[in-house]
């Protein structure tokens, strides 16, 4: 199926979901320490999102997820059930932060410490992010989406990880999951043509041990077969006359937000 191009004024209001956002991720920072629940963390970014960006939290009874945001902590790869167990020190945890402004969805997660993580688990989120960052440069129109799949594949398996195939990234605008899939492995030169106006996410889920997953009884949380570490992060980009626009862009990134490849 044909990925949907987005009009100016669609890019407009994709802009502002994307920053928001990234915004909510920036704000609950703070709150990311030894001893709150996710519940607490999940209630922050609610009320943040409803009453002061007046948008609204899209996992909120997306096919029934029962909260407004996903909180995935060590061995959960997605989709985590915020709950009422404390976060304890070491512990890392991916926040996967979507919002609807306007009618138009951005969609961004990261990974955080708890405390002082050990090296392995700072390795992997490190690793993971790196992946994000190696699939958005490789965005621009004429590339293929297999590009970006070799490369984050590639990236995790130097390193001794597993990229996760059972989710992948994908379209978004006024739907949360649009068209096309955006695989995080893969071989270059395959898949759809990326073409200027596109947006979609990249959302590569990286494992310290194999790649196999599987989803607990409650139908949402997906945790690693042999309880290893998992990593994820996420952006909203827009794909550009010659490259590419991160819509998710947080300030302590150092990573540009345009990437112009002419
Ligand atoms: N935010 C996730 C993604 O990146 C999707 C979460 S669906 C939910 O695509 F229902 F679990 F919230
Ligand atoms: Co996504
Ligand atoms: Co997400």
């Amino acid at each position: 199926m044909a990925a949907i191009i987005k009009t100016a004024e669609e890019i407009e209001k994709m802009h502002i979901a994307g920053k928001l956002a990234a915004d909510v991720l920036t704000m609950i920072e703070p709150f990311v320490q030894k001893g709150v629940t996710t519940n607490e963390l999940d209630q922050r970014c609610h009320d943040f999102i409803v009453n002061t960006q007046q948008a609204i939290p899209a996992p909120l009874n997306y096919h029934g997820f029962p909260k407004s945001v996903c909180t995935s902590v060590n061995h959960v790869i997605c989709h985590g059930i915020p709950n009422d167990k404390p976060l304890k020190e070491g512990d890392i945890i991916n926040i996967d932060i979507t919002v609807i402004k306007d009618g138009y969805h951005g969609d961004t997660s990261k990974m955080f410490t708890v405390g002082k993580g050990s090296i392995l688990a700072e390795r992997l989120s490190r690793v993971a992010q790196e992946c994000l960052y190696i699939g958005i440069n490789l965005v621009k129109p004429g590339a293929h989406l297999g590009d970006i799949g070799a490369a984050v594949q590639k990236h995790a398996e130097q390193h001794n990880y597993s990229v996760v195939r059972e989710y992948c990234g994908h379209g978004i605008g006024k739907g949360f999951h649009e068209e096309p899939q955006v695989l995080h492995y893969g071989k270059a030169g395959t898949g759809e043509e990326i073409k200027v106006g596109q947006c979609f996410t990249i959302e590569p889920m990286i494992n310290a041990g194999k790649k196999a997953c599987k989803v607990l009884s409650d139908d949402w949380t997906v945790i690693t077969k042999d309880k290893k570490l998992s990593a994820q992060w996420e952006h909203t980009l827009l794909v550009t006359e010659n490259g590419v626009e991160i819509l998710t862009l947080r300030p302590e990134e150092t990573i540009p937000r345009i990437i112009n490849h002419d």
